[in-house]
């Protein structure tokens, strides 16, 4: 069987920044607090006539132009985000339409942070049977219009930001490249802790004033907990695998761990005995772009020259589920 390499990458981010004093104006919060707690300085915002699949299809354009393949020679898209365009249909599908691409599939994984991994990990089955041969996997993501701008909200509000990040996956005959393994998780006991109450079928109304009053349609999360399980998951995951490949923390050129918050990503690196340089982070930058913060990420590592054919790279998230996994590629 073929491995699956990434033919290209490609990332974009709306022009809106917004820093941590502009939280000042709505909630009670500082920079101080945000940049401590979780090495955050500014994130990028939407425009209010941009959705999320308008984010995706500069990612995918770019990505796309990259490789010098047309839209049109894409067998299957993989969209993962939290923040579809719309209830229903998927995002995948939008994002098909704004690339004038034909009747291909479009999925869409709801997995949240573990969104790209958990996308990785279904293109990279299909790829290695040969179902598809080109598959444009995205992670995209609007948080801005979801949030809850009070001090009630503050806990989530300044963590998010919005951006998308794109690769086009395809087949290697190589046999020492490639995506060597992806691991994939989820403990649906614990789903209260990070998640969104309204919109979906077990409420009655789905959707009421009095609901909208309570705010049970903005994000919750217990943070506490979040951050516990999230840098005791994301290293038993990396090392999960680094075991089935039969490799070393020292054969890594590089970890890429989901972006949720700076002291969680040093946890991470403290419990697997990184060094600096084999740990990336830009959550400073961007915040936490859910399903977008490690194709964002990665595309920045290639651009820069800090990742390059042959490296080891490995990939690991947590979010809400709550989901986790990892994936190790030979780049
Ligand atoms: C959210 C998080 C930064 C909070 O940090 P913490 O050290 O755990 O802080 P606590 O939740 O104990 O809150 C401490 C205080 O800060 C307050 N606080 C919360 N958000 C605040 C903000 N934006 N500005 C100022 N104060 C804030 C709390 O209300 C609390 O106040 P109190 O002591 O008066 O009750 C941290 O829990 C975290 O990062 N968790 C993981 C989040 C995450 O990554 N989620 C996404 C996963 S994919």
């Amino acid at each position: 069987m073929p491995r699956t390499e990434f033919i290209s990458t490609g990332f974009y981010v709306p022009e809106r920044v917004v820093t941590n004093d502009e939280f000042t104006q709505w909630m009670d919060t500082s920079d101080e607090w945000i940049r401590t707690r979780t090495g955050i300085r500014e994130r990028h915002w939407a425009s209010d006539t941009q959705a999320t699949s308008d984010l995706a299809v500069e990612a995918a354009k770019l990505a796309l132009d990259r490789a010098g393949v047309k839209p049109a020679d894409v067998d299957c898209i993989v969209f993962a985000t939290l923040s579809p365009d719309y209830m229903f249909p998927g995002a995948g599908v939008y994002l098909q339409r704004k690339l004038g691409i034909g009747t291909i599939p479009c999925i869409d994984i709801r997995n949240q942070c573990t969104g790209f991994i958990y996308g990785l990990s279904v293109a990279d089955a299909w790829i290695r049977t040969g179902q598809y041969r080109r598959v444009l996997l995205v992670g995209a993501e609007l948080q801005s219009s979801g949030l809850d701008l009070t001090t009630r909200g503050r806990d989530l509000a300044v963590l998010f930001g919005d951006g998308a990040g794109a690769a086009l996956l395809g087949p290697t005959e190589d046999p020492h490249r490639g995506v060597l393994s992806t691991h994939i998780y989820a403990d649906g006991a614990n789903a209260e802790l990070l998640w969104c109450d309204l919109g979906g079928s077990a409420n009655r109304p789905r959707l009421s004033a009095d609901q909208l009053e309570k705010g049970m349609h903005w994000p919750r999360m217990v943070g506490r907990e979040v951050f516990k399980h999230a840098s005791t998951r994301m290293p038993e995951s990396v090392m999960t695998a680094l075991k089935t490949s039969g490799l070393t923390i020292q054969d890594v050129k590089l970890v890429i761990a989901h972006q949720a918050n700076q002291r969680i990503t040093e946890m991470v690196q403290k419990q697997l005995g990184l060094r600096d340089d084999q740990m990336y982070a830009n959550i400073e930058r961007y915040g936490n772009t859910t399903a977008a913060s490690i194709p964002i990420a990665v595309d920045e590592c290639v651009q820069s020259g800090r990742l390059v054919r042959g490296d080891l790279l490995i990939l690991t998230a947590f979010g809400s589920g709550f989901t986790w996994g990892s994936a190790a590629i030979r780049w």
